[in-house]
């Protein structure tokens, strides 16, 4: 029995839940956002801000943005918020997009989670919307991240470099996944 909102669940996977984003989120999201290691994994520059600042914009992209609509909450099998995924750089003509993920909760990695809510967004991704590919790019020495991606269905396709890093770009393609898991429909 689902104690969810009735479209609340954007995709199911076997240990997880792929669901919309609530205001409660922010403050695991400011955590996450701070955390200087985790931001060493995606190149990005950790979130220096105070909690209010960051909790305001946060509220105004989730209102008024298509934020809502592309980037959301990961919980496993009890409920807990453990990371958050998100699809951006949609390509209407191409029919692609790019992916991304962040398991925020360290006690939580290399138990098949990651690898969980990426093969359920994919899969709904293609079953409910006409997006032939998607693909992403992880820094070329986060083997977890890399071994995680290729057990959800990617492949490697290339590589790229930005600002000193080194990035290895990873696809799927519809014709490659059978739709297995079924939940609500993603935001178009
Ligand atoms: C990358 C991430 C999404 C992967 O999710 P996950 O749930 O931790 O990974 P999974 O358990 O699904 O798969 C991890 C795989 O890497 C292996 N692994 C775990 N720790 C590892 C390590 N330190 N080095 C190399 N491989 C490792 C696991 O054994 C598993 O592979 P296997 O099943 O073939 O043995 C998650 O770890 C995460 O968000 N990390 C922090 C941020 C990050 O790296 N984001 C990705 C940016 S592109």
């Amino acid at each position: 029995m689902s104690s969810f909102p009735h479209d609340d669940v954007i995709a199911r996977g076997r240990k997880t839940v792929v669901r919309r984003k609530r205001m409660a989120d922010a403050a695991d999201e400011y955590a996450w956002r701070s955390d200087v290691e985790l931001a060493r994994f995606d190149a990005s520059t950790p979130v220096r801000v105070p909690f209010e600042d960051y909790q305001r914009n946060w509220c105004f992209d989730i209102r008024f943005t298509d934020t809502a609509g592309r980037s959301f909450a990961v919980e496993d099998e009890t409920g807990q918020h453990i990371g958050n995924i998100m699809y951006y750089n949609r390509n209407a003509a191409r029919r692609e997009a790019e992916l991304g993920i962040s398991i925020g909760r360290r006690d939580c990695w290399a138990q098949g989670y990651g690898t969980d809510a990426v093969a359920a967004l994919v899969a709904q991704l293609f079953r409910t919307t006409d997006l032939q590919r998607l693909y992403l790019h992880t820094l070329d020495w986060n083997t977890r991240a890399h071994r995680s991606f290729r057990k959800a269905g990617f492949a490697d396709c290339g590589s790229t470099w930005r600002h000193g890093h080194t990035f290895i770009t990873m696809e799927v393609r519809r014709q490659w996944v059978t739709s297995e898991v079924s939940a609500g429909s993603v935001p178009a």
